[in-house]
């Protein structure tokens, strides 16, 4: 049966610029946002709670059943990542949670747990979807998929910054590092590695203020609706 709404796929590296542009591709076309790279994260943050061996896949799964993991809008439309009542939105940012969703992102336990819940939160469509694996894996039939890439420098360079507005006072050279190190990972674990789907539109951000980036995604996408009638 063919879903009612619109699904957009956007995936990439750390630092492409994926969360900015989706938040505001959901917003230009009204659409749902959903972040998933936070799902990794909230399981990481409870992992690293609980002390668990994230090696022992009964550990996990247990506790990936535990894990009631939701999005709520603040009052400013400002989307919250909530585990059970709590909001961690900015707890998970922390680098020491940045490597431990990475690691844990590897444990097929994990990834066939939170697909099932990606696909549950997508299922109306009109979603706007970021991660590394939605339009390869989770969402193989979606009508628009894009796959944002950027030098490492860059990429380093607006993670940094957005740490910094956080207020964590990190070194550039160790930032660059975490997404090297990151990016290896993603894209050499055996489960739903990190690749751009045969069908994506690919964009280079580098360079490109975010503006930019999504005016291109807008033009492509409605390049691809002329295209397929
Ligand atoms: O996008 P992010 O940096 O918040 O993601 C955190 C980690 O989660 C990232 O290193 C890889 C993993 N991840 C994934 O494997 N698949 C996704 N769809 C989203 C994130």
């Amino acid at each position: 049966m063919r879903r009612k709404g619109v699904v957009v796929t956007i995936d990439g590296p750390s630092g492409a610029g994926k969360g900015t542009v989706a938040k505001a591709i959901a917003e230009k076309l009204n659409l749902n946002y959903i972040d998933t790279g936070a799902m990794y994260r909230t399981v990481a943050l409870l992992a690293q709670r609980r002390g668990i061996n994230i090696d022992d896949e009964k550990e996990l799964k247990a506790l990936l059943l535990e894990a009631h993991i939701s999005f709520k809008r603040d009052d400013k439309g400002k989307l919250r990542v909530f585990l059970g009542e709590e909001d961690v939105t900015e707890e998970i940012r922390k680098p020491e949670i940045s490597r431990l969703s990475s690691k844990i992102a590897t444990k097929k336990v994990v990834r066939d747990i939170l697909k099932v819940m990606q696909r549950r939160m997508g299922r109306g469509g009109n979603i706007v979807v970021e991660g590394r694996d939605m339009g390869t894996y989770v969402f193989p039939e979606a009508d628009f998929k894009f796959y944002l890439d950027a030098q490492l420098e860059e990429r380093a360079k607006r993670r940094w910054l957005q740490l910094k507005e956080m207020g964590m006072d990190i070194d550039m050279e160790e930032v660059k590092r975490e997404i090297e190190e990151r990016d290896r990972q993603d894209m050499e674990r055996s489960e739903a590695p990190l690749h751009p789907a045969k069908d994506a539109v690919i964009i280079d951000t580098t360079g490109l203020s975010v503006e930019e980036v999504v005016e291109k995604i807008l033009n492509a996408m409605e390049a691809l609706k002329k295209k397929n009638g």
